[in-house]
């Protein structure tokens, strides 16, 4: 089998990236080692950037979107008992953000793909990649029947999340890793509840950070910060309203709506940035290159500025063999990486109960979210990156 660009990964980054190019006449194949269903029922984000509803919008895949979509002009954040609103809009120039669940991304591109004909094969295994610094990379696998398959590409691009295989496929000796691990985790929840609020919470509060989210009129998503080790079972659904009430608490007299608990999990947080993203004709997307903590609600958000400028890229290459772009691809990708980093770090870092930090550290958070509420230049700061700054062309 032969290929323009294999892909490695149908989550955002991989389905993105494969749609990208098929509106620009060039043909790739998408391997994933699960099912349609398993892909299509993951709950991760619910925040897309106004340069991602722009990206889904023009590339024809945000008609759902728009329908079944929430736009939010603004953002809460909740400290000593009061809320305190971050108009993002008002703050950058009518720029907004839109809570639409990953996975409705992820349907509405399977959907997009498959309808068109183009390939993705769920359920491979046993991936590896073949001749990454040659002029025709392979990649081998498993298809579901468990017959050892092989695609000659072009190019590969390596968007298989975290745990996947393509970074390891960059010998250790030519890859830099970056990393912070933090000591909590966050337990999400889903539950079955009209929304106690009409844009996201972020509180802080010296229990631990909590977050309030939603995913429809009837459906709430929520967080709170956690022990990273917590099994779901040490959060018994009369803990979990206890927590929140706690945290959310206030003057004002704001009180949460409980309803049906209907999915828990714990979620690891931890900052990650390899670089470079490329190795030969390997090209690495989204998760597989660099981690943020949700608290800044960047990672699909990066996945999709990765793909556009890895997309923008091969286009160039493959219509007028122009290679500088392909070549320049991991310093533009990481640019704006670092800025999500950061973002993501300091969003963290201002809004989490670090148990092994002195009372002077507690003080220098709540200083740094009173000055984000009350100074025009900080809350500036965090509306536009929290909305996404403007893609640099090149
Ligand atoms: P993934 O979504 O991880 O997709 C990788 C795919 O590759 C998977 O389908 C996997 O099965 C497949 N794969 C792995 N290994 C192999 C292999 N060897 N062979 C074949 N296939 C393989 N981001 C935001 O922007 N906004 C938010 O509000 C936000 N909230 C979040 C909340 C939570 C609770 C979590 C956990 C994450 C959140 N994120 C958020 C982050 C976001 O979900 C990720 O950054 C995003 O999924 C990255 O997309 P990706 O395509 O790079 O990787
Ligand atoms: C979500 O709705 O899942 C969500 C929202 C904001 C975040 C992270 C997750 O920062």
């Amino acid at each position: 089998m032969r290929t323009q660009v294999g892909i490695i990964g149908a989550g955002p980054a991989g389905l993105l990236l494969a749609h990208l190019l098929r509106l620009k006449g060039i043909e790739s194949v998408v391997l994933e080692s699960r099912s349609r269903e398993e892909i299509e029922a993951t709950i991760r984000a619910g925040v897309l950037e106004q340069g991602t509803v722009d990206l889904l919008n023009e590339s024809g895949v945000g008609e759902r979107m728009r329908r079944e979509g929430m736009p939010h002009v603004g953002v809460i954040l909740r400290f000593e008992g009061r809320s305190h609103r971050v108009h993002l809009s008002e703050l950058t120039g009518g720029r907004s953000i839109m809570v639409y669940a990953q996975h409705e991304v992820i349907r509405d591109l399977v959907k997009a793909r498959l309808d068109a004909g183009a390939p993705i094969l769920f359920g491979v295994k046993d991936v590896s990649l073949l001749d990454l610094d040659t002029r025709q990379p392979k990649i081998r696998f498993h298809d579901a029947g468990s017959a050892v398959r092989e695609i000659a590409c072009d190019y590969v691009a390596g968007c298989d999340g975290f745990h996947g295989v393509s970074r390891p496929s960059i010998p250790s000796r030519l890859r830099r890793e970056f990393t912070r691990v933090y000591p909590f985790g966050w337990f999400g929840i889903l539950v079955e509840a009209p929304p106690a609020t009409e844009e996201l919470i972020y509180a802080y509060h010296d229990r631990g950070f909590a977050l309030v989210s939603t995913r429809s009129p009837q459906i709430q998503r929520l967080y709170l910060q956690c022990n990273p080790n917590d099994a779901a079972a040490a959060w018994p659904d009369a803990r979990v309203w206890e927590e929140l009430h706690a945290r959310l608490a206030g003057r004002d007299g704001f009180r949460l709506t409980e309803g049906r608990i209907f999915q828990k999990g714990v979620i690891a947080m931890r900052s990650f940035v390899v670089e470079p993203m490329q190795h030969g004709r390997l090209f690495l997307a989204g998760d597989a290159a660099h981690i943020v903590p949700p608290t800044g609600a960047k990672g699909l958000n990066l996945a999709a500025a990765d793909v556009r400028v890895l997309a923008r890229a091969l286009t160039e290459f493959y219509a007028c063999g122009r290679a500088d772009l392909l070549e320049r691809y991991s310093e533009t990708a990481l640019r704006r990486v670092w800025r999500a980093e950061h973002f993501s770090w300091w969003m963290t870092s201002m809004l989490h109960t670090f148990h092994d930090e002195s009372p002077f550290h507690q003080r220098m958070q709540l200083s740094q979210l009173r000055y984000v509420a009350e100074s025009r230049a900080a809350a500036t700061m965090l509306a536009e990156n929290y909305v996404g700054l403007p893609f640099e062309e090149d």
